[in-house]
């Protein structure tokens, strides 16, 4: 679904909307499951949106048309309280949030979808709700700062949704620059933009269409394991604050008193956060190989040491092993399904997706979605000549 869609749902509803917004989707090169271990990742916002077309309506009261779905949701601001149809809680959750944080927020009448693949891994939760805080704040000029967009739009998820989400994906919505990744220190919130210059190669993302629902998932219990892990930790280094502050010899002496699951979760952190600042060095210096390597080095942490992969995945993942056109791949987001990425040579890319979409086919009878993907900006206004459809003036 394209800009033009949601322009054109409005008008047949609403009439004129006052504001259209895009807000993007995200990859995650690598860096997962730090971010909620005050740890470091290395996101970047991609070509791939939800749109918002939106007004205010003068009442207290906001209808929500979700075209993706074809439902309308009606919500007080002075009765908030979530709905049976949980693709609305992204959306009251967020406004929530806004009320909670003192904003004065009005009546309003909004369209929205896109082209993000739904518990896919790209983060269309984050999209949403930072789309829509960045909505209200421009329509009614409220006055919020992007980093209180950002941690607004993780506590809906956290609060409303009950997913114990980190803050990378709603960060980097929010911060997205065309043509870069950005390094987050999920401390400190400190951030980098680095230029992605992939030069011959290119991002392919593989959907195994398996869909994940992180809040039914393993997801929470893996944060719980990692808080455990820092408890035991603390009693004897007293300055570690999170996983960020563990090396692994520390590690290695507490393996009995930390069990061998919470020692291989806080085991898989450490290494990964080491394998972002390697990678950020290696991208820097052009070493695409080096990079390549790392992105294999934490699909099979994820898979064996933190296990938050599935076969699909590792099939996924399997079948570009030996092939040298794929410097590197791997699964991507919080895990038990959605999308690998793969850094593939452009000349490769057709065969490289054929080859790719028929061994899955033959092995789970389902033709995965494969997306070739750019660095996009952050969440912004959108144009209302992008959505105009142009196909249909031909
Ligand atoms: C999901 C969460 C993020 C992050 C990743 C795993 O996308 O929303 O906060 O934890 O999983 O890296």
């Amino acid at each position: 679904m394209e800009a033009h869609e949601i322009h054109k749902a409005f008008i047949d509803i609403y009439g004129q909307p006052d504001l259209l917004v895009r807000s993007p989707a995200r990859i995650n090169l690598i860096g997962e499951h730090t971010d909620y271990n005050g740890g470091f990742v290395l996101p970047a916002a991609i070509n791939k949106e939800t749109y918002f077309a939106i007004s205010g309506n003068g009442t207290r009261t906001c209808n929500v048309y979700s075209k993706h779905f074809d439902e309308t949701v009606t919500f007080e601001l002075d009765d908030i309280k979530p709905s049976d149809k949980s693709w609305a809680n992204y959306l009251i959750g967020a406004v929530d949030q806004v009320q909670k944080n003192g904003y004065k927020v009005h009546g309003f009448n909004i369209v929205f979808g896109g082209n993000i693949p739904i518990g896919a891994g790209l983060s269309s939760s984050a999209s949403v709700e930072c789309g829509l805080i960045f909505s209200i704040n421009e329509l009614f000029s409220l006055g919020i700062e992007p980093v209180e967009i950002i941690k607004m739009g993780q506590k809906a998820e956290n609060e409303f949704v009950g997913v114990q989400c980190g803050i990378m994906d709603q960060f980097i919505n929010v911060m997205g620059k065309k043509d870069h990744a950005l390094r987050l220190d999920c401390r400190s919130l400190e951030y980098y933009y680095f230029p992605l210059k992939l030069n011959n190669y290119c991002i392919i993302l593989c959907n195994s269409l398996v869909s994940h629902s992180l809040a039914t998932s393993a997801y929470n219990t893996r944060k719980e394991e990692c808080l455990r892990g820092v408890e035991i930790i603390k009693a004897h280094y007293p300055e570690v604050e999170s996983l960020r502050d563990v090396k692994l010899p520390m590690l290695q002496h507490l393996l009995p008193e930390l069990g061998e699951n919470v020692f291989n979760r806080c085991k898989f952190v450490i290494e990964e956060n080491l394998r972002v600042l390697e990678s950020c060095d290696q991208l820097q210096k052009g070493d695409v190989a080096g990079f390549g390597r790392n992105l294999y080095d934490s699909h099979y942490g994820l898979a064996l040491t933190y296990k938050v992969s599935c076969p699909e995945l590792d099939f996924l993942i399997g079948f570009t092993i030996n092939k040298p056109q794929v410097v590197g791949a791997r699964m991507m987001g919080g895990g038990f399904g959605g999308c690998t990425i793969n850094i593939v040579e452009n000349t490769y890319k057709d065969d490289f997706i054929q080859a790719i979409s028929d061994a899955y086919q033959q092995r789970f009878e389902i033709m995965p979605e494969i997306y070739e993907v750019a660095p996009a900006e952050g969440t912004s206004e959108a144009a209302v000549s992008e959505c105009v459809n142009t196909k249909s003036s031909l």
